[in-house]
């Protein structure tokens, strides 16, 4: 709703010149430390849980960890944590992807999903759209389905839903608030 859109909005701060300068950030501390935004936040994420059926919900370390645990508790379903490299102790399965500068690699426990498992992968922010592609790689090569993805912000002019598109195949990319 628009309402939702302004209140989630209005509790994201910009600051210019971070982590680089050109670069303007977008703090999500004052949404999280706001009880009435961050419980609506939570909600509308655990909306989009049940709208697609989910049956685990995925969190992207670090930042798509606080949204995505308590969306999973409030839709009564599991959480499977999506690390960086070297932080899961099982065996896991790994996908490299590109940064502005440098590489990255991200892991998930090899036997985190079941056969049947309906997948719903949240994060903060959709930016490049190189973090989301590469838990998409890595989540498909696991054998579970993902049925949709949920970010609380898509910056548009960045063109990250544009890089999902052959990834996700139709499947529904939903940002809370674009800008
Ligand atoms: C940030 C943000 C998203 C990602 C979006 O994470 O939380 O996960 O970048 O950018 P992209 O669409 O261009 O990949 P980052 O890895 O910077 O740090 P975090 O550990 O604080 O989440
Ligand atoms: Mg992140």
């Amino acid at each position: 709703s628009t309402e939702l859109r302004d209140l989630l909005l209005s509790r994201i701060r910009d600051v210019a010149d971070y982590p680089q300068p050109g670069v303007m950030f977008k703090d999500i501390t004052p949404l999280l430390a706001d009880p009435v935004a961050f419980n609506a936040l939570v909600d509308a994420l655990a909306g989009l849980c049940a709208r697609h059926a989910a049956t685990q919900v995925v969190g992207l370390e670090a930042r798509g960890f606080i949204l995505a645990a308590p969306a999973a508790a409030r839709a009564r379903l599991g959480f499977v944590p999506v690390r960086k490299a070297g932080k899961l102790p099982g065996p896991t399965l790994a996908q490299g992807y590109a940064l502005e500068y440098g590489t990255a690699e991200i892991e998930v426990h090899a036997d985190a999903f079941g056969p049947g498992d309906r997948v719903i992968v949240i994060d903060d922010v959709l930016a490049t759209g190189g973090t989301a592609e590469a838990a998409l790689d890595l989540i498909g090569r696991t054998g579970a389905t993902v049925v949709g993805v949920a970010m609380l912000m898509e910056l548009t002019a960045l063109g990250g839903r544009e890089r999902l598109a052959p990834v996700l195949k139709g499947v529904p990319l939903d940002a809370l608030v674009a800008v």
